[in-house]
């Protein structure tokens, strides 16, 4: 597998009970490098553009009100499999369902409230960096 950049946000649950950097260690810990990041408060029309995809669902305005509460972290990640290997640190959305030792076992509240996000394929990866920086901004 190649080096791959991934997209992650660490969401306002996190960040308004202090875990950011318990959260990167994580990342850290699993190989990944934080290549780019910054600390942003999303405004609702931005939260509801980065979750379109699912503007049908019964829970986005939930999701959007959730993650305009608090500021959030978002960043590039990079390393090999970064994608994939993201999405293991992470763990399940479902913080029940999650796996001992990842962030969402250990930090999530609840399947909505979840710590963190992270691109689930290399288009969604490559639109989701697009979304927040600009190449100059990601320093490898
Ligand atoms: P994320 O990886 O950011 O992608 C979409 C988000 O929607 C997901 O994490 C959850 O935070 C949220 N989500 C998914 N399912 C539910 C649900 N049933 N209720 C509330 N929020 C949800």
């Amino acid at each position: 597998m190649a080096i791959q950049r991934t997209f992650s946000i660490i969401k306002p649950d996190a960040t308004k009970r202090n875990l950011t950097g318990k959260i990167i260690a994580k990342f850290e810990e699993a190989g990944l490098r934080v290549v780019a990041q910054k600390r942003i408060r999303l405004t609702l029309a931005q939260a509801q553009e980065f979750y379109g995809v699912h503007k049908d669902r019964p829970f986005f305005d939930e999701l959007c009100e959730f993650m305009i509460s608090e500021p959030i972290v978002v960043q590039v990640l990079e390393g090999e499999d970064a994608i994939a290997k993201n999405r293991e640190v992470m763990g399940a959305t479902n913080p029940a369902e999650a796996a001992d030792g990842t962030i969402r076992k250990e930090f999530a509240l609840s399947i909505g409230e979840n710590s963190v996000h992270g691109s689930d394929a290399p288009e969604t990866a490559a639109e989701e960096i697009a979304y927040f920086f600009s190449g100059l901004e990601i320093v490898g």
